[in-house]
């Protein structure tokens, strides 16, 4: 076994130095980025892949977990760590090593078309489950990849756009989800396509060079994103230490007229990290001792998972825990935005379903993050499955378009299915779903957006009929529930006229069972809002200066007032507050405590004759000081707990340093009174208790 990574390095020639920084094609055709290894020295290739939902080895299957922004609405990182581990064993199974996830942005645009993977518009939050996917991942010796490094919060324009952004912005929302995930170990930081203050993030030497490698210390490799390399000189000295994919792709006839479509990076860009980085070494304007580093940290990673010892152990794939955690995740991710007491249903109910995609699993949104099952549940099969009435379907309207990046590719045949549909042929008509509503007890609506990599949403609202669909359903039927599949926020117009609101995400693989589960309440919806929910003329980003930007630039003057920060200081209401969510269940709060240094106990009463699940939430109120513009509240920490009848239980929450913390050249902590609110959401305060700082 090779442990020897220095004496390695110095007998690798320095064309073998290379093909360990550039990528090139795996020849089995599964892996989305690869390093051939060098076998003269016994170093065994290095297979990299996507992603963030499961595993997108080509041409292969793995368990499909529900959106990476499902996952954080659990609000338990615990959950996180075993997907992490989960998909590092599917990984494993794939015979891979680099998994290209978590993805861990911050949600600053609701209508940007990657929001699915990420996981919040908090950054303690956020941290908090890229530091347990990072954990999970790398538990089973897999190399997790964090990306997209940093500020990469729109796809409009990505690989040209730059955000625009001041330091203390970076270092209190965007930078912390990476910083937590180097805390924790990551074996790799992928660059953004973008650039940041006019520089690209592959060119990035001070936050690539000076704050993640020498501030923070990483000691794992920088890997470009896929075509993102700009420049070879100043990427290899900015700190970037593996291109991807390294060659070049496009159309087959290379005189054919291309233009790559926005959000496309253009793939005949491709090698930067091959012969011009040799010769960029030659005319010394990149030192060897960089090309020498860049293989150390690579081959440091391979030694680390275990790629040099005689065998690795098996991976697993499909196994039934996994198969049941992407279930779970999902019934625990799933929010209730509303209801007047129609949920959960009856066991005996008589249901309508009713929605154009009734009868697929949606499992994700278009893109690097695609996955194929080895089987799914559509809703139709899973309500079918576990109801006692009877349940009638209804399309209603057309299907609603889904959009993916490799439609937009004009030359990759994509084949791409995103979500295997079972639907009876005919047309949909409006007309039988009013009908079906008016012959059941209850009717259930389900509505999606179409979300994709490379392009953002261009409106909140529901895409095609589906606000039209849940008005007819709702005159027809006083008790109708609507299931939002959103990728983030969306429009609810006809809000007050049904009897419940459910989102349920992208559910993944185990969408019908999961849905089941939490209509009839054998499961608690577990989940609150890792985003906030508003109309869309009110989120600070509908200023075109800063979403999509003008002239490619992205204004981040809104600073650190994101999300929740914006509508708790200003006249603008959310429609649904972030960490909003309700149980089946009530509770009752006792007084909070102080019981440590930054730590709040209390206790938490099911008042319900039902089990349930609660997420109790802290944040932190800063002490008021000159000159300083604070949000008023800060989410700090946050527990879920299971609770039966009448059960009590207590809850420790311990604050994260960042809600006390602000930047200002360095971090400070102002000395002062700060207040902890307790409570359901971050405007449903149940218990407050106060700190000295
Ligand atoms: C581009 C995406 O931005 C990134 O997330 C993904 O991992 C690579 N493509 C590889 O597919």
């Amino acid at each position: 076994m090779v442990t020897d990574i220095d004496g390695l390095v110095a007998d690798l020639s320095r064309a073998e130095k290379l093909a360990l920084v550039c990528g090139t094609n795996d020849p089995d055709g599964t892996a989305t980025g690869y390093l051939p290894g060098v076998p003269r020295l016994d170093v065994p290739p290095f297979r990299l892949v996507d992603g963030p939902l499961g595993i997108r080895a080509e041409g292969e299957r793995a368990t499909a977990f529900p959106a990476t922004l499902a996952t954080a609405a659990t609000f338990d990182p615990d959950l996180a760590r075993e997907q992490g581990a989960a998909m590092g064993r599917e990984a494993r199974a794939h015979d891979q090593h680099s998994l290209l996830a978590p993805g861990v942005n911050i949600v600053r645009v609701p209508h940007c078309g990657r929001n699915f993977e990420y996981l919040s518009e908090d950054p303690v939050l956020a941290s908090a489950f890229s530091r347990a996917l990072v954990d999970g991942i790398e538990s089973e010796n897999v190399v997790a990849t964090v990306k997209h490094f940093v500020a990469n919060n729109q796809e409009t324009h990505r690989t040209t756009v730059s955000a625009d952004v001041d330091e203390r912005t970076l270092r209190e929302l965007y930078l912390p989800p990476f910083r937590a995930a180097v805390e924790a170990g990551v074996g790799s930081v992928m660059t953004a396509y973008n650039r940041v203050n006019g520089t690209h993030m592959s060119d990035h030497a001070h936050l690539v060079g000076d704050v993640l490698k020498d501030e923070w210390g990483f000691s794992g490799y920088v890997v470009s994103d896929w075509y993102g390399l700009e420049t070879t000189v100043g990427a290899a000295n900015a700190g970037l230490d593996l291109e991807m994919p390294g060659v070049p792709s496009g159309p087959d006839d290379e005189d054919e007229e291309f233009e790559w479509p926005d959000g496309i990076p253009d793939g005949s860009h491709a090698g930067l990290f091959g012969e011009p980085l040799a010769a960029a070494i030659d005319d010394g304007s990149v030192p060897a001792d960089r090309l020498d580093d860049m293989v150390r940290r690579v081959l440091g990673q391979m030694a680390r998972i275990g790629l040099f010892a005689d065998s690795r152990p098996d991976g697993e794939l499909d196994s039934q825990r996994h198969r049941d955690l992407a279930r779970d995740i999902s019934t625990r991710g799933t929010v209730l935005l509303d209801n007047d007491g129609v949920l959960p249903l009856a066991d005996d109910t008589d249901v309508a379903l009713i929605g154009p995609h009734i009868h697929e699993a949606k499992l994700g949104g278009g893109g690097s993050s695609e996955t194929t099952p080895f089987h799914s549940v559509s809703p139709v099969d899973g309500l079918t499955e576990r109801a006692g009435g009877t349940v009638a379907t209804a399309r209603g309207i057309p299907e609603i378009e889904s959009v993916s990046l490799f439609d937009l590719l004009p030359f990759v045949d994509s084949g791409h299915e995103n979500d295997a549909s079972s639907a009876p042929d005919g047309d949909p008509s409006l007309d039988d779903a009013v009908a079906a509503a008016e012959a059941a007890d209850v009717a259930v609506v389900l509505a999606r957006d179409a979300t994709t990599e490379a392009r953002d949403r261009d409106s909140l609202a529901l895409p095609g009929q589906q606000d039209e669909l849940v008005e007819a359903v709702a005159a027809a039927n006083d008790r109708t529930v609507v299931v939002l599949r959103s990728g983030g926020p969306v429009e609810t117009p006809w809000r007050d006229d049904v009897a419940a609101v459910v989102e349920q995400w992208y559910p993944g693989q185990a969408d019908g069972a999961a849905l089941a589960s939490v209509l009839y309440g054998d499961s608690d919806p577990g989940g609150r809002l890792p985003v906030t929910f508003a109309p869309e003329g009110s989120y600070l980003t509908s200023d075109e200066r800063r979403f999509p930007g003008e002239d490619d630039v992205a204004r981040y003057d809104e600073g650190v007032f994101v999300g929740y920060r914006h509508f708790d200081s200003g006249d603008d209401e959310p429609t649904y507050p972030f960490g909003h969510g309700h149980s089946y269940a009530t509770f009752e709060y006792g007084d909070a405590t102080v019981v440590g240094d930054a730590t709040v106990e209390l206790s938490v009463r099911n008042v319900a004759d039902r089990p349930g699940r609660d997420v109790v939430q802290a944040y932190v109120r800063p002490p008021a000081v000159d000159g300083i513009d604070r949000p008023v509240r800060e989410f700090a920490a946050a527990q879920s707990v299971a609770l039966d009848p009448g059960e009590t239980g207590t809850v420790t929450l311990e604050l994260d340093e960042l809600a006390f913390s602000r930047y200002d050249e360095g971090w400070t902590v102002d000395s002062g009174q700060y207040r902890v609110e307790v409570g359901r959401s971050s405007s449903d305060v149940r218990a407050t208790v106060d700190l000295d700082r």
